[in-house]
């Protein structure tokens, strides 16, 4: 009897060790990645300016210093695939291609540390990254350490070249090796954007407790079609995944893709306002060197942040969809006389060329506070908040695929004569 009992402390002690427990990522993490805007461009010769190399991190991480990012709360910059030599070193180290960073990862990262910002890389749990460099299967310890020793921030494993049956298993020992390093690094994983377009429903309570943030879905490319399909099947899927959302591990719907060729204007803040719903992590990927300013600007709201950055970490839902526009909302702070404010989000469907006026109460949107809200447009920076009874009706105007967010805050009772 006192063996069993011995025996399942061991097993209990075992488990809790490989959970993740690094109290990082407690709001969506935020940052920039160069993925979806230089993907795997390596000619240096034909486009120094464009290669992934040191010189385009540094000057990434100079922009996000300089023009406002990190103040905003955009502190990573994040190596995605492609930055590694096709061979590890004579000790089986990943190496850094030569040519592209002369230097090393670890000045590279002391160099975005000196300017107060952290730094991700990439790897990859299978036996190639998926543009073909080498993967870390059969050197996970060694790979977490030597991430470690070079001063990463973050790393997010993706799933390549993998036997998808092993990952959760695998991601697992990967993030007890970055636990075991002693240095804090953000997890990101990818094993449900291998499972779920198989079919397979990944293991969510895993994931929390293994990841910090994860890819569950197709990647994001530059095109509004894109930030629609990936919205259509988190909105479908939102009753399993929303629930495993909170302060320390996050579904990830992927980048970011403002300021690049497909998204127009309307489009862009559509994004900016269902991923804050969404508390997605804010991982940018655009040229922070050429991003025209009305762009930047979405990127840079502080109230739409503050939004996906809330203290709750709740992930918002689609809630009701109404002559084509999508309503997303998410309880976010403050909480008066007992009740949550809620940040509610418009997507629009719509392409008939004109300004929709869209009506809606906030009692159709299950927001219950009986003496209303205070509601404001949070693209709307003039604005004043008008105070609405949940059963009034609302009008608002949404251009052609398009969207915006509003910040409704739970009118006081003691305030009833306002209504
Ligand atoms: C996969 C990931 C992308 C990117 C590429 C790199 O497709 O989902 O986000 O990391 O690999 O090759």
């Amino acid at each position: 009897m006192s063996l069993k009992f011995g025996v399942l402390i061991l097993f209990c002690s075992t488990t809790y060790v490989q959970s993740l427990d690094n109290g990082l990522a407690l709001t969506p993490p935020m940052g920039w990645m160069h993925w979806q805007r230089f993907r795997c461009l390596t000619d240096c010769v034909a486009y120094p300016d464009e290669c992934i190399s040191e010189k385009l991190f540094r000057t990434m991480a100079d922009h996000l210093v300089c023009d406002g990012y990190l103040e905003a709360g955009y502190e990573y910059i994040i190596i995605d695939d492609c930055w590694a030599s096709k061979q590890r070193d004579n000790d089986s180290r990943l190496q850094p291609d030569p040519e592209r960073f002369p230097n090393g990862i670890k000045a590279l990262a002391d160099y975005i540390h000196d300017k107060g910002l952290k730094f991700g890389i990439y790897g990859d749990y299978g036996t190639k990254t998926c543009a073909g460099y080498p993967g870390s299967i059969d050197h996970l310890e060694l790979d977490a350490q030597t991430f470690a020793e070079w001063g990463v921030d973050y790393l997010k494993l993706d799933g390549c070249y993998a036997d998808q049956s092993t990952m959760e298993e695998g991601y697992a020992k990967m993030g007890h090796y970055l636990n075991s390093t002693g240095r804090p690094i953000v997890y990101s994983c990818s094993w449900p954007a291998y499972q779920e377009p198989l079919g397979i429903k990944s293991n969510y309570t895993k994931l929390a407790e293994t990841c910090n943030l994860w890819r569950n879905w197709d990647d994001i490319d530059d095109a509004w079609s894109n930030v629609t399909n990936i919205l259509n099947w988190f909105s479908k899927n939102q009753d399993r995944l929303a629930k495993f959302s909170g302060p320390g591990h996050w579904n990830d719907p992927d980048m970011l893709i403002i300021g690049n060729f497909g998204l127009s204007y309307e489009q862009s803040k559509a994004q900016m306002a269902i991923w804050a719903i969404m508390a997605a992590p804010l991982i940018m990927s655009v040229d922070l060197r050429s991003i025209e300013p009305q762009f930047k600007n979405i990127l840079l709201n502080k109230d739409i942040i503050s939004i996906n950055q809330d203290p709750l970490g709740i992930q918002g839902r689609l809630v009701l969809t109404k002559n084509k526009i999508d309503i997303w909302t998410k309880p976010v702070t403050p909480n008066v006389d007992g009740s949550d404010s809620y940040a509610i989000g418009f997507l629009s469907n719509r392409v008939d060329g004109y300004p929709y006026r869209l009506n809606f109460t906030l009692s159709e949107l299950n927001l219950t506070h009986d003496s209303g809200y205070a509601i404001r447009d949070l693209f709307d920076l003039s604005a004043e908040p008008t105070v609405t009874n949940i059963d009034e009706i609302v009008f608002i105007r949404i251009k052609p695929s398009g969207g915006t967010l509003l910040l409704a805050v739970p009118n006081p009772l003691n305030n009833v004569s306002k209504i």
